[in-house]
């Protein structure tokens, strides 16, 4: 096992009615703040209604910044900045999805600084302060809510990039199960997917003697598979979306790679799909995943063999571990299919023609190689998209 710090500082406010908390969390920060949302779903579900109504009680004031994008856009992280600096705001609230959170996330490190915040996207520079952030969430998948992370699209040459600082942590983080009730099904499966993949990310390592995470991991990926579909036939059962959700919160809060090194290639790679084709990043995932197996399997075949058999039951063949690693591979595939998703490039609309440019993007035309259990490089990256046409 690796040496590791871990602090998670995020205070978590988790089951029904934690809502209405919204207002004394926040003004023990600011009574002055920053309203963050999507497209309309939280006024269309009554979450609007019940967290201005709890700000109003605990004598916060807002100025409200809706619009966000799945796939959250620069620009309108350049609007949030120009609010919170005219009007001196003291917190940014983030109600919604993950999208939401990053969008608040970078506004919080805009709004500290007199340069373009895209900087800090681009690698120039680290962020030094960032103003706190409070979020709602309304659906379990990017693990935003307690996360060091923000990706953010730049629509000017649709790039997609990351920050990750601890900055950024969310000072709390409400978590209602019934929020996700309203979720429309291809949501529900891209936000699982994207879940299953933060832990994967994390399983596929070289680092040895990480039995207790491995176990950790396992545990929360079968949590997935058994709760999937009580939510797909059921979207009202709040036990089942209570299970998904607090295990897409600790799925990326970095307490499961703490003493292991993750893999990270899919996310780089799947952030140029969803940059280029703005597709969902679930089912971008869905599509990239098993291609990158495919790929690196037999770098640890016995790795691959023992999560096939722990997470998908697959039976233990002491004479053909490669087929057991295949079959979870298999069972993957199948777990994305019966939630609705697609594990090809086609079923996402995109042909082959851009495989190149995806290649030239994730690895600055070919000078930058990364994914820490398989070290990958631009020809690889083409391989593994081909991987994932067939
Ligand atoms: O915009 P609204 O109207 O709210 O609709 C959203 C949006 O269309 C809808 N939705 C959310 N909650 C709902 C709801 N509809 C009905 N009822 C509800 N309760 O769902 C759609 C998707 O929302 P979005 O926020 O985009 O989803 P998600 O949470 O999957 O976030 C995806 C983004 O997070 C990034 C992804 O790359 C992507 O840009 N990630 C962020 C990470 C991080 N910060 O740590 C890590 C992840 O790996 C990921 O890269
Ligand atoms: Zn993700």
């Amino acid at each position: 096992m690796e040496n590791f710090v871990f602090q998670n500082p995020t205070k978590i406010l988790f089951g029904r009615g934690m809502e209405d908390r919204v207002g004394e969390e926040t003004a023990v920060y600011s009574k002055n703040i920053l309203l963050h949302f999507g497209g309309g779903s939280i006024k269309k579900t009554g979450l609007y209604d019940r967290v201005t109504a709890s700000l109003k009680k605990a004598g916060v004031s807002w100025i409200e910044l809706g619009g966000v994008k799945p796939n959250p856009r620069l620009s309108l992280v350049h609007e949030g900045v120009e609010l919170v600096k005219k009007h001196n705001l003291g917190l940014i609230l983030a109600v919604g999805g993950g999208s939401v959170i990053d969008s608040a996330k970078a506004i919080a490190m805009g709004a500290v600084i007199d340069h373009d915040v895209w900087d800090f996207y681009l690698g120039n520079g680290e962020p030094k302060a960032a103003l706190p952030i409070g979020t709602i969430l309304t659906i379990p998948a990017a693990g935003s809510e307690a996360s060091t992370g923000t990706v953010i699209t730049n629509e000017d040459g649709w790039l997609k990039r990351a920050v990750n600082t601890e900055l950024i942590y969310p000072r709390f983080s409400i978590l209602n199960p019934e929020q996700a009730f309203t979720l429309p099904k291809f949501q529900v499966a891209c936000g699982i997917t994207d879940i299953m993949a933060h832990l994967m990310e994390r399983y596929f390592t070289n680092v040895p003697h990480v039995a207790f995470t491995d176990r950790l991991l396992e545990a929360t990926m079968k949590t997935l598979i058994v709760h999937a579909p009580l939510v797909l036939e059921d979207p009202k059962n709040y036990d089942a979306w209570a299970e998904i959700m607090w295990a897409g919160t600790i799925a990326h809060n970095n307490l499961l790679n703490t003493g292991r090194i993750g893999d990270w290639s899919s996310h780089d790679i799947e952030h140029e799909i969803s940059g280029i084709y703005d597709v969902a990043h679930g089912a971008g995932l869905a599509v990239v995943f098993p291609a990158w197996m495919k790929f690196v399997y037999k770098h640890d075949i016995n790795r691959f063999a023992q999560w096939a058999i722990r997470v998908w039951n697959v039976d233990m063949d002491v004479f053909d571990t490669e087929r057991v690693a295949r079959t979870g591979i298999e069972r993957l595939e199948a777990f994305s299919r019966s939630m609705g998703l697609g594990t090809r490039l086609s079923d996402l609309g995109i042909k082959g023609d851009r495989i190149d440019e995806m290649a030239d993007k994730c690895t600055d035309k070919g000078t930058r190689t990364f994914g820490s259990f398989v070290s990958v490089d631009r020809e690889s990256v083409k391989k593994i998209l081909l991987l994932a046409e067939k």
